[in-house]
């Protein structure tokens, strides 16, 4: 369907045109004066320096053409020559009606679906998973979802850390702890073990043991790297041991992420590119791309029209070794041959941009993309505690991502039950649903490269904009539906009539539904999930508002009544698919 505004638009446009004027002075935008009017078209102020004329008389003229509108119930000219419009209520009924009949609520597809690679969450093996990685995934599984909805074919790609020191570091302190292993002989020829040789708490004690160890020994760190190495070059021992680091890693990352509602389609990791190095690297050479610089292989990357100095990308380490960006380079080649991606799009903390440009030119120019192929960076801010700086746990360390959603989980669960008695299994379940709305919209609403504070008693509100009060209106909803219900109605034979508004609150209702296309669509275009949110919180509030004014299931007039029904069944519907396309889901009841 096409969007309610351009539809406006374009029923004001051929008004100036019939008026003998330019129809692109017919542009509408909603009212900055809602007390005046719903809409408002400042053409005739545009057009009076071309035309030599009092903006008023223009406005007057075009108001002129519009007396029969099929659009507009009231068109006002005003001094010193806007117009303030207000829509025709059959107009507006019709539309909303025709988005209940709509696949997706009057939103179309896009004509060019992509195939788009999404590379966000970067969690590191055998390091826990904390707070830093929660944006990458929130963001990152929202954006998916909007990008799919629109039509396009999105993968979305964990791009796992499991190739670095921090594998050498918990083998090193593994084979102090366990010498007698048998991953640490290498003599041994025989089957390795199945069972892992240790188990997810002592794997995830291992690892800050041994970091902040190696920070005050050096030969312990050389131990490390050693360990490193012999992983990376094949020793047989060194990669069983990583298998079972990366099943049991691997498992618990899956359980976290599920209960994030976060789902990724690969599992790759930097691992899984580590062979195509060598060649990719031989190429980059043959061609004359990367060069020798005080030892270290490294491609030029600036460009004139730079402002700011672009350092080389560099390839190899001056000792041969890969880095970080070997292994995007190498994931790049990787996903065009298998994937043929037209868009990759990356999403981590707002500090890798630089990072992120030098990867995108040194790809671009080495041709391990086509020209047309979009290398894109989404970097987000840092998500603070109430005194401004990086959100920490009580004692000062880093809070782990399982203790942060549990803690939002356990003040839901206060809040629920408050007052009340619930069965717990019931409220529990309820409080883990509600939890997470309130963790995920207490981040999308926010424009993502923006700092945020994270406000446990805000987030978890269920007054002002935040999820639990976006969860309590549909929950409203469905509890009035229900007892329609209870009362003989039957919703889904009524759900397709609605009918023109009958009073303020209505109108204002169906105007926010309108807005669902155009909302969805500029979250998109822009990866801005935010602009989900407060498309949401203002439905919500004009859904209260509507509620507050009208007694629904008391109304005498039966057509009337079944109108406010499928009205409130579409808000239901449009709330939770755009919840849905967030990343949360709603509870029956709360
Ligand atoms: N593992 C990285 C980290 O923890 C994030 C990975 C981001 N993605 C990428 N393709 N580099 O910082």
């Amino acid at each position: 369907m096409k969007k309610l505004l351009d539809l406006i638009s374009e029923e004001m446009k051929n008004a100036f045109a019939a008026a003998g004027y330019d129809r692109e002075l017919g542009k509408v935008t909603e009212s900055n004066r809602p007390d005046l009017c719903e809409y408002q078209c400042n053409g005739a102020m545009a057009g009076a320096k071309q035309y030599k004329k009092a903006p008023i008389m223009i406005a007057n003229e075009v108001a002129t053409k519009l007396t029969d509108s099929m659009v507009f119930e009231k068109v006002a000219a005003v001094a010193p020559g806007f117009l303030n419009l207000t829509l025709k209520k059959e107009f507006l009924g019709n539309y909303v009606k025709d988005m209940r009949a709509d696949k997706k609520y009057g939103l179309e597809e896009t004509k060019a679906p992509a195939a788009i690679i999404i590379d966000y969450g970067g969690p590191n093996i055998a390091k826990p998973l904390h707070i830093g990685h929660l944006r990458s995934a929130i963001i990152g599984e929202s954006v998916k979802r909007i990008l799919r909805y629109l039509g396009h074919h999105v993968i979305g790609d964990v791009h796992l850390g499991d190739w670095g020191l921090q594998m050498g570091l918990v083998m090193n302190e593994l084979k102090i702890r366990k010498p007698e292993l048998v991953y640490f002989d290498e003599t041994y020829t025989g089957a390795y073990p199945e069972e892992p040789p240790f188990t997810l708490m002592e794997l995830e004690e291992l690892y800050p043991f041994a970091s902040k160890r190696s920070k005050e020994d050096d030969a312990y760190k050389a131990d490390a790297m050693s360990c490193t190495f012999k992983l990376q070059s094949g020793v047989r021992g060194y990669r069983a041991l990583w298998d079972h680091i990366i099943a049991v890693s691997v498992t618990d990352l899956k359980k976290n992420y599920e209960r994030l509602n976060v789902e990724f389609d690969l599992w790759n990791g930097e691992s899984a590119v580590q062979d195509m190095i060598p060649g990719m690297v031989e190429t980059m050479k043959k061609e004359g791309y990367a060069y020798l610089s005080e030892g270290a292989l490294v491609v030029d990357v600036k460009e004139e029209t730079d402002t700011k100095e672009i350092p080389p990308c560099m390839i190899l380490k001056s000792d041969g070794a890969a880095l970080y960006n070997t292994t995007d380079l190498a994931t790049i080649m990787m996903r065009m041959e298998q994937n043929k991606p037209d868009r990759i799009i990356y999403m981590t903390d707002k500090r890798q941009e630089l990072y992120f440009e030098q990867v995108f030119r040194c790809a671009k120019k080495t041709k391990l993309v086509n020209s047309e192929t979009e290398l894109k960076f989404i970097g987000f801010g840092t998500m603070n505690g109430k005194d401004g700086k990086p959100f920490k746990t009580r004692d000062g360390g880093v809070m782990r991502l399982e203790s942060l959603i549990q803690e939002i989980h356990d003040e839901m669960f206060k809040k629920i039950t408050k007052n009340r008695n619930i069965e717990d299994a019931e409220s529990r379940q309820t409080a883990e649903i509600v939890a997470l709305a309130a963790l995920k919209y207490g981040d999308l609403s926010n424009q993502a490269s923006k700092d945020y504070i994270f406000d446990i008693d805000r987030f978890t509100s269920s007054e002002g904009d935040t999820g639990p009060y976006i969860l309590y209106t549909i929950v409203r909803i469905k509890s009035i539906l229900a007892k329609y219900m209870e009362n003989n109605g039957n919703v889904q034979t009524v759900c397709s009539d609605i009918k023109p508004p009958v009073n303020d609150s209505e109108k204002e209702l169906m105007m926010e539904l309108a807005k669902f296309n155009a909302s969805v669509e500029s979250a998109c275009e822009e990866y801005a999930p935010h602009k989900l949110c407060a498309y949401i919180y203002n439905l919500a509030n004009a859904f209260n508002h509507f509620y507050h004014e009208t007694k629904i299931l008391t109304e005498e007039d039966a057509a009337k009544k079944e109108g406010w029904v499928a009205l409130l069944a579409l808000t239901r519907d449009i709330l939770e698919t755009s919840i849905d396309l967030l990343g949360f889901s709603a509870p029956e009841r709360m």
